[in-house]
């Protein structure tokens, strides 16, 4: 929803494509048109304050809805206003902003609901939400809230207990000297404690799963053969255009990994932890050096680490700082953590940040064959009447749609057997079977509906971008 929103506004501010909204009415004079867009605005206005403060409060759904629908009028005013060129593009970068908000719930919630983290949700509401996790909720913090059944919580004493790397004595003291509610809060909520996606899930990126195995997982089985000229690194970033992955390999080395996995998402740390961020990010490598061998994982690092402007807010400066020193501790030591970031704007990064980061994997869009081989897995879940030619051709075409795009694609075609079916006659039958299997003409209507989400030009970005930033390793 939210990406096909998106698709829609970026197409409605960079061509001004103008088959979104039908022409507006004709009968209307000046006069009333101006009055009307201006009341739009007010409420709109007053709609997204409503939003920040749901968001505020936790009410991630809500808040996502909101910002949404309101995206959706902003457009409407933008091609209505296209004549008043500055009031549109003042409207166009609110819009922007807006989409970027949804968007950013949109993966919170993901995340939330990966870790099966229960959103929170206003009561008379059918949508889950998930509990925020304010700072100063911390006190009230109930742990059954957000932890499902097979999740064990996982006591400080635990974690004291756990032989691994530094001796108790001194892992006691480290742990005594750390605020216990925020420990408590890293423990059930950002530790990772899977099973989740593994590498199977995830297809093509051969590459790339091997040069994980190569930096995590075999420096883990052998400490002792990579050392030295050996040693592993200590910062990972994964880039690239969205939708192809990058979460998903870090879920699986969390998965397949034996360390302790902090996985965390940059937006929510500095939206939910605001004033606490930089001690909560002090005690989470605290802890990951406790609990070593552990990996960080730090979605969406650029929300986190955008280059140094003077408007920056001090709040946003400070973690930023706090963050590189803990970096640099990481890097300086062997401290056995490891630091993946994941980010679809390397361009937006620090300077500094990145250089501290050097180990650096493009993940990009799939190819031929990763395309083939998502789509039969995906397709395997529905009945068919395709042939292995079908989907070749159906793999080629699909060139330049991401990963997502082509799981979004997939879904459509299987939806246009039940799309068909007439009204109430989906009640009525008595299993799956029943509805008619899957053909190459829906593949052709879901080429029409689902069109690629990442363009030309950002590839090209990317491109530019790894040739002024190759990796260092
Ligand atoms: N390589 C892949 N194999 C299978 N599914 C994928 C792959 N990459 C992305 N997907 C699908 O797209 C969704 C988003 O992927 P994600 O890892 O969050 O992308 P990114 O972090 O790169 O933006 C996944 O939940 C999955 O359904
Ligand atoms: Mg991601």
């Amino acid at each position: 929803m939210v990406n096909n929103l998106v698709d829609k506004a970026k197409k409605n501010i960079d061509f001004q494509s103008g088959e979104i909204f039908p022409p507006s009415s004709n009968y209307e004079n000046l006069d009333q048109k101006q009055k009307r867009v201006q009341q739009t605005t007010q409420d709109i206005d007053q709609q997204l304050r409503k939003a920040a403060q749901l968001h505020r409060d936790g009410y991630l759904g809500e808040a996502k809805e909101i910002y949404v629908s309101q995206a959706e009028r902003m457009m409407e005013v933008i091609k209505e206003t296209s004549d008043a060129v500055e009031f549109s593009n003042a409207m166009k970068q609110q819009l922007k902003t807006t989409i970027t908000k949804a968007e950013q719930i949109k993966n919170e919630i993901e995340g939330m609901q990966q870790k099966k983290v229960t959103v929170k949700s206003q009561p008379n509401q059918q949508i889950q939400y998930q509990p925020q996790l304010q700072p100063q909720m911390q006190q009230q913090y109930n742990p059954q809230i957000s932890n499902d059944n097979q999740r064990k919580p996982v006591s400080v004493a635990e974690i004291v207990q756990k032989q691994i790397g530094m001796p108790d004595a001194q892992r006691r003291e480290i742990l005594s000297k750390l605020d216990q509610n925020m420990v408590k809060v890293i423990m059930e909520t950002i530790i990772d404690h899977g099973p989740g996606i593994k590498w199977e899930d995830i297809e093509g990126l051969r590459d790339i799963k091997k040069a994980m195995v190569e930096n995590i997982i075999y420096p883990q089985m052998r400490p002792d053969v990579f050392t030295g000229l050996r040693a592993p690194t200590k910062g990972i970033l994964l880039y690239g255009p969205p939708g192809n992955g990058k979460t998903m390999i870090a879920k699986a080395v969390a998965t397949e990994c034996r360390s302790t996995f902090f996985s965390i998402s940059a937006s929510s740390l500095v939206s939910k932890w605001m004033g606490e961020s930089e001690k909560l990010m002090r005690t989470l490598f605290s802890l990951a050096a406790i609990q070593q061998p552990s990996i960080i994982f730090i979605d969406e690092v650029d929300s986190m680490l955008t280059k140094r402007s003077s408007d920056e807010q001090e709040a946003s400066r400070r973690l930023k700082t706090e963050f590189l020193i803990q970096l640099d501790g990481v890097g300086s030591s062997s401290s056995g953590i490891l630091v993946i970031a994941a980010t679809n704007r390397p361009f937006d990064l620090d300077e500094a940040a990145l250089r501290r980061l050097t180990k650096r994997i493009y993940i990009g869009l799939p190819d031929k064959d990763a395309r083939l081989g998502l789509i039969n897995k995906l397709i395997k879940q529905v009945d068919t009447d395709l042939s292995v030619k079908d989907l070749d051709q159906i793999a080629t075409a699909s060139k330049g749609y991401s990963s997502a795009d082509l799981t979004a694609f997939v879904k459509e075609a299987a939806m246009e057997p039940i799309r068909e079916l007439p009204a109430g006659q989906l009640m009525k039958i008595k299993n799956a079977s029943q509805i008619r299997k899957v053909n190459k003409r829906d593949f052709e209507k879901a080429f029409r509906l689902i069109q690629p989400s990442v363009s030309q030009q950002s590839l090209l970005e990317y491109k530019v971008w790894h040739q002024n930033n190759p990796s260092s390793m």
